[in-house]
């Protein structure tokens, strides 16, 4: 991770540093504005996070400048006495100034060289302003769509999550973060945030040590085997302990099992908060049970520089621990390279951000990530005479973004309603209204309609959870006035979670999930109803068909009565099916793949794909496994890989998936991997509820 000659310095600055300056290197200082020069001088202040309040996801934040950061580095590098650089960090989501889809957009992609790309841009967009340190990637997993946070996530399952975790942070990191195009990853909320009671953030949580192993920790573990640099604690508290006093998840399991040597900072004030669980008494017992568990910067709080150096004096904490916290977090300046470049290239930042190829790659992978669910045969659009263009988001700017966006520029934006004007053929005339009632007098002359309805940015993130999954208020009465007119309708939906789509479902003839797509956003979804792209995402997480499924998730365990979910007879519910309205995974295209011939030969299993459709188009190709009997009841089929494979008309293709040890272990009784001898049943298909089978034997 980093050089020996790095190590060696380490070594000789601990032997320097008082304890106060100790201490001071694991303090983080919000909000550039807050930061006094005179703490920075005295060493009080080891890093600062660039973000103006705890909500920075959804306020608009002043852009951070490499002027501003210099100006602060020059005194840590020049006044301190020990002249330790400062590391600054920024919650750069998905995208700095090029704003790439939600995360939960960007899984839908499937792509993981797309998440990369992106990644990789919005390193060196945030690299160029200064920030070396990002919060990205988040990796928790969510199953209930109720909380804003899913936003943040790449989904449901596991596996993908794990997939884009190595990817993001191979895209963040490069070969070496310490290049001035790259930065340092920050995986988070270690660990199990997503599984907050009832979808409330901040809320506890209740997850088994068996479910925590094989749901909540992979994707985590995938990204410290990528060369994570630095990992956050989460706000939740599991079984009585919140994860930044957790000292099995951050000492046993993080930094001895795992062998983690970066960092791990604490969630907002997440030390101060220790106080309100009600498991430390005040700020100082606060800062000694947070470290002593393992957290290693205390962002916000201000208890580590206040009260760290007392505890050891009182011999309530020893110095070794706070020795191996600066370790570490000197380790992580290292690894930026801020000791060899402290400074960042102030003329370089209006050079680099938003050029013409980084507008391009998040284009691209907008458009992967926009998932067709229904579709009967309006789309692509095509000889239509009026169409019209309505619906509350169709000329939304900022609202493409979604959460988490602190240097998107609105301006950058084309809206839904001009990119699809500029893509229409000629001759066909665009009608449109900015108001409900006169968008359905007009539309009774269009042929067809698209209504751009979903939710805005501020409805979806983090503190923005819902209790209702359905569209937000009025926006189905408007799309029922269609329906009364039987104006063909194609209903664009831009969100932060799993949506209750169930009304559309049932009444609307094509429906397009965009997510919150980014600031290239309106041009993909121009693009794909225009027929320019053919649609390919596929969804990360299983819509449900109301709130009162959640929560609810593909792989699910069988239970001792198994669930026919389609069949009325078999339901629980007395008053719904227990199918989802679309099962994770499944997204539709303009083409038809049909699957045949699955194979079992050794550990590798295959089958043809083949494009039986008119246009070319791209499948992400899934495979499911399940082991049928194991000492733990195992669920019911698990995603355990995926491929994308581009076919022309006609087309067929072959795809391969080796069957490892990764793809049929499991953390087992005693919480070790372990591959069990038994029957395994595989799946190959175009979603969660493939159908083309085999079964084979593991002795
Ligand atoms: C927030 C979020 C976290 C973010 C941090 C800094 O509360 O939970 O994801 O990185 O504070 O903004």
């Amino acid at each position: 991770m980093i050089s020996a000659a790095a190590s060696e310095r380490i070594e000789q600055l601990l032997t320097q540093m008082t304890l106060e300056e100790k201490a001071g290197q694991l303090s983080q200082s919000p909000n550039m504005a807050e930061v006094k020069e005179s703490d920075v001088e005295s060493g009080r202040v080891g890093s600062v996070i660039c973000a103006a309040s705890a909500f920075a996801g959804n306020e608009r934040q002043a852009r951070v400048r490499a002027g501003q950061i210099n100006h602060l580095q020059k005194i840590a590098i020049e006044k301190s006495r020990l002249g330790i650089p400062l590391i600054f960090a920024r919650d750069v989501i998905h995208g700095h100034r090029t704003v790439a889809p939600i995360p939960l957009g960007q899984a839908s992609s499937f792509s993981p060289s797309h998440v990369q790309k992106a990644a990789e841009i919005a390193a060196f967009e945030a690299a160029a302003d200064g920030i070396r340190w990002v919060f990205t990637p988040m990796l928790d997993i969510s199953r209930d769509p109720r909380w804003g946070r899913m936003a943040e996530s790449y989904g449901e399952d596991p596996f993908l999550t794990a997939e884009l975790a190595e990817a993001t942070v191979h895209g963040l990191q490069g070969d070496d973060p310490a290049k001035p195009e790259n930065v340092v990853a920050c995986a988070k909320h270690f660990a199990g945030y997503g599984a907050v009671e009832a979808g409330r953030d901040y809320n506890a949580g209740e997850i088994t040590r068996y479910t925590f192993r094989n749901i909540y920790l992979p994707p985590f573990h995938r990204a410290v085997k990528a060369g994570l640099g630095s990992i956050m604690s989460a706000f939740l508290e599991i079984g009585g302990v919140p994860a930044t006093a957790n000292r099995w998840l951050l000492r046993e399991l993080l930094k001895e099992d795992w062998g983690f040597q970066g960092p791990v900072i604490a969630d907002w004030d997440a030390v101060g908060e220790l106080i309100c669980h009600g498991i430390a008494e005040g700020a100082a017992d606060a800062a000694r049970i947070g470290l002593s568990a393992g957290v290693d910067i205390d962002m916000a709080t201000g208890a580590y520089v206040e009260h760290v150096p007392t505890l050891v004096r009182e011999g309530k904490l020893s110095e070794s621990v706070v020795d191996d916290a600066v370790r570490r977090v000197l380790r992580l300046k290292f690894m930026a390279g801020l000791f060899d470049r402290p400074y960042a290239d102030a003329e370089l930042a209006d050079r680099v951000m938003f050029l013409p190829a980084s507008q391009n790659a998040v284009r691209e992978l907008a458009e992967r990530s926009i998932v067709l669910l229904k579709n009967e045969g309006l789309l692509p659009l095509r000889g239509h005479k009026k169409l019209g263009i309505f619906g509350p988001l169709a000329h939304a700017k900022a609202e493409l973004f979604g959460t988490w966006t602190l240097d998107g520029v609105a301006e950058d934006v084309v809206t839904v309603a001009e990119a699809l004007k500029k893509a229409l053929p000629e001759g066909v005339e665009a009608v449109e209204s900015p108001n409900v009632d006169e968008s359905l007098s007009l539309s009774r002359f269009c042929d067809a309609v698209v209504v751009v309805v979903g939710e805005a940015t501020g409805r979806s993130g983090e503190n923005n959870d819902v209790v209702d999954i359905g569209l937000p208020p009025g926006q189905l009465e408007f799309l029922k006035g269609f329906k009364a007119l039987k104006v063909p309708v194609v209903a664009v939906v831009l969100g932060g979670r799993a949506l209750d789509l169930s009304w559309l479902q049932e009444n609307v003839e094509a429906i397009v999930m965009a997510w919150h797509p980014g600031v290239m956003g309106g041009l993909a979804i121009a693009d794909i109803l225009t027929g320019k792209v053919n649609p390919s995402g596929k969804l990360p997480v299983t819509l449900p068909r109301s709130v009162g499924q959640v929560p609810l998730y593909y792989n699910r365990k069988a239970t001792g009565r198994p669930l026919n979910p389609n069949e009325r007879g078999m339901t629980r519910y007395v008053d719904s099916l227990d199918s989802p309205l679309y099962p994770f995974g499944y997204g539709l295209s303009y083409s038809r793949f049909e699957y045949s011939g699955l194979r079992i030969e050794g550990r590798t299993v295959s089958a043809t794909v083949k494009n039986v459709g008119d246009s070319a188009g791209e499948e992400v190709v899934q495979l499911y496994v399940r082991d049928e009997v194991a000492s733990l009841s195992r669920p019911v089929r698990e995603l355990k890989g995926f491929e994308r494979v581009s076919l022309a008309p006609g087309e067929a293709s072959t795809v391969k998936f080796e069957l490892g040890d990764d793809q049929l272990g499991y953390y087992g009784p005693s919480e070790t991997w372990v591959v069990e001898p038994g029957w395994f049943t595989v799946w190959i298909g175009g979603d969660s509820e493939a159908t083309l089978s085999g079964r084979f034997q593991v002795s």
